[in-house]
């Protein structure tokens, strides 16, 4: 079956897919599976991702002809193929081979075999087996005409696996000392190890932070988190490598999961051509989701969370994001498993799409009667009917007929969301009380979605020219780099509370915060305090947007102009102030309540000139090509004023310009002014 590479990697626009594992089911059935999906709508499958033990037996043995068959079965169907690289799920007999390659947790207990994700990324045998297993996939099967991309390990950082301290683990960590420090007194000296007897003789003496009765050093867990990241990034390499080489023309991508951050996406994304991730609004809604909200989205997920992760993932992605798997009905693993609204899947599909998804891929075709996630729903039921989230499926992909296909590239928002992993890391590290780095984050991009604007999500190392607005809700030690790029920009940015509050090495700045962004900001922060959840502080504004209900919450600053205008203040008068300004920088000196948050943002938007349109409270809306989408996450009808020809639903009805969007409804309206 081979032919010549694909001269594009590039898929249309937006296609269906689905995670099939053809290992788990009879041959005879798999020719019948690819022809109904096929019929459904669907056009990429998944294969062969955590398929060791079958490709592999035992050492030495291989057995990829099965997967050979699979892929010619595809490949008859008019279906298109993604192969998983199976490393995320070494077989047992591997570990007979390498006793010593398990995942080993901070309390020194090395995984055991009988689940996935058991490997520790840094063992230098481990990543042999690995690249010789995907040696012989991506040689056999680079050039079959069914492979559009490669999809490497699966979700790396799951299921606790980022950091291991492991032997091989703490070798490597040394290593990356060494080379960071050069010699031991550089690296004493930059560590502040005099307290405490923290200092080191030798870097053959530092192990990684396993179990202390008290904190660790904080720099000695940055180190570790950076050096884990970047051991990630070099397992992942060790395949992206050996694919491209062998299978050319081919799309290398990872599905990421949500709500980690153990490793910087961003850096990883930078080895890969598209990021993928895997959506699960309904799981993430009952693990991660606030107690208020639980109830009020039970069904339809998280109205945000979701698409801050495909916003976050486009921009790991360089502008190019799949989801890998979307939940087609209620999970296993959550807290709670409910099952979703009618209308839920579809909805979730299209606000992917407008995300700018090019592929989203359901997790998965049929549900397993056997083995693990028995409970996890598939597009079909174990005994190989079609399940509630299949009719939606294929009504998406009727629909899909009758959208113009969007122009690339995606559009560019004139608001970013700057995200730093390392400002994560040291957040989760040093909370002082404050608990909710990630959460901190999501909060500014929740704020931003209610206002109706559209956003990118950017790294620090990301061009910011051209943007209207940046928010950088949590950026601890920013680089004097990045700093000078950001002023070079002219771009106007809103800083979070603590940005500017550690150096690189994770110390208080000489100067005090906010440190390198001092000349920038023109102020200093001269004490701060954590506070309890429920004792908000009432802040109010000097001038323009009074609102009574505005506090700040868990964090605030006591802070002296420099030159800064104060714009709100601390109702007990502490400090000059609660928000800063000053020339295009602004200062948030608190963690802001949704009230504070929703006015200091409609105040720069308004002052950048960005046209905000809130939807209603449930409703979020998204802008891909000339298509404005809307999605109602409530349980409630939803009334949308329609300023354009409606594409999605073909029965939508209008009544006096509005259009009535029910539970779970999608609206896209194509925007007469703009065209597709
Ligand atoms: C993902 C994982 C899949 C499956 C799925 C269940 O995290 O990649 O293999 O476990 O969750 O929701």
């Amino acid at each position: 079956m081979d032919s010549p590479p694909p001269k594009t990697v590039t898929p249309a626009p937006f296609m269906l897919g689905a995670c099939w594992y053809p290992e788990q089911w009879p041959e005879e059935s798999w020719r019948r599976d690819a022809g109904r999906m096929r019929d459904t709508g669907i056009s990429v499958v998944r294969v062969g991702e955590f398929a060791w033990s079958r490709l592999q037996p035992a050492r030495g043995e291989l057995r990829l002809h099965w997967l050979q068959r699979v892929l010619d079965i595809l490949h008859d169907c008019g279906l298109r193929a993604v192969i998983g690289t199976p490393t995320a799920a070494p077989p047992r007999w591997l570990l007979d081979d390498l006793p010593d390659m398990c995942l080993v947790d901070g309390e020194g207990r090395p995984a055991a075999f009988g689940s996935r994700r058991h490997y520790c990324h840094a063992h230098p045998g481990y990543r042999k087996a690995c690249a010789q297993i995907v040696t012989h996939l991506a040689k056999k099967f680079g050039r079959h005409p069914a492979v559009i991309a490669w999809q490497t390990d699966n979700e790396y950082g799951h299921h606790g696996s980022a950091r291991s301290f492991s032997a091989a683990a703490a070798a490597g960590f040394r290593a990356f000392l060494r080379d960071k420090y050069r010699t031991m007194e550089s690296f004493n000296r930059r560590y502040g190890g005099a307290f405490w007897s923290l200092e080191y003789n030798d870097f053959s003496q530092i192990n990684p932070p396993a179990f202390t009765p008290a904190g660790h050093h904080p720099l000695l867990l940055l180190d570790f988190y950076r050096y884990s990241s970047h051991s990630i990034r070099e397992f992942n390499r060790v395949q992206t490598e050996i694919i491209r080489r062998h299978s050319p023309g081919r799309a290398v991508l990872h599905n990421f999961a949500g709500f980690l951050s153990g490793f910087d996406h961003f850096a990883l994304g930078e080895d890969l051509d598209v990021a993928a991730w895997d959506s699960y609004p309904g799981g993430f809604l009952a693990r991660h989701g606030p107690a208020g909200e639980q109830l009020r989205y039970l069904r339809t997920g998280h109205p945000d969370y979701a698409a801050f992760h495909h916003d976050l993932f486009r921009g790991c992605g360089r502008g190019r994001m799949w989801v890998m798997e979307q939940q087609p009905g209620p999970v296993n693993w959550a807290p709670f498993n409910a099952i979703p609204a009618a209308g839920a899947v579809r909805m979730w599909t299209w606000e992917a799409h407008a995300h700018g998804a090019e592929v989203v891929s359901y997790f998965r075709w049929r549900q397993t009667p056997t083995g693990p996630e028995q409970m996890h729903a598939g597009l079909h039921t174990p005994d190989d009917k079609p399940a509630p989230g299949h009719a939606e499926v294929a009504q998406t992909a009727a629909e899909l007929q009758n959208l113009p296909p969007p122009a690339p590239p995606f559009n560019r928002a004139a608001v970013a969301l700057l995200v730093d992993y390392e400002s994560i890391w040291m957040a989760d590290i040093q909370p002082h009380g404050d608990r909710a780095a990630f959460t901190a984050v999501l909060d500014f991009y929740r704020a931003l979605r209610r206002h109706g604007v559209d956003v990118d999500i950017i790294s620090p190392r990301d061009d910011f020219t051209g943007r209207k607005l940046i928010v950088a809700p949590l950026w601890w030690a920013p680089a004097a780099e990045a700093v000078g790029r950001l002023q070079k920009s002219a771009c106007p940015v809103l800083f979070g509370p603590r940005c500017g509050s550690r150096t690189e090495d994770f110390a208080i700045p000489g100067d005090l915060p906010p440190g390198v962004l001092r000349p920038l900001l023109k102020l200093s922060v001269r004490r701060v305090e954590s506070l309890p959840p429920h004792a908000p502080l009432a802040v109010t504004f000097t001038a323009g947007a009074k609102k009574q209900s505005a506090a700040a919450i868990c964090w605030r600053e006591i802070v002296r102009a420099e030159g800064a205008q104060a714009i709100a203040k601390y109702s007990d008068g502490e400090g000059e102030g609660a928000l800063f300004a000053s020339e295009n920088f602004t200062y948030l000196a608190c963690r802001p309540n949704d009230a504070l948050l929703d006015a200091v943002l409609r105040r720069l938007l308004k002052q950048a000139g960005i046209c905000s349109a809130p939807p209603p409270p449930d409703v979020r809306c998204r802008r891909r090509g000339g298509v404005r989408w809307f999605f109602n996450y409530g349980s409630r009808p939803a009334r949308i004023k329609v300023e354009g020809e409606v594409m999605i639903p073909a029965s939508a009805k209008i009544r006096n310009g509005n259009c009535t969007l029910p539970p779970a409804g999608v609206l896209a309206v194509l925007d007469k002014a703009e065209g597709a």
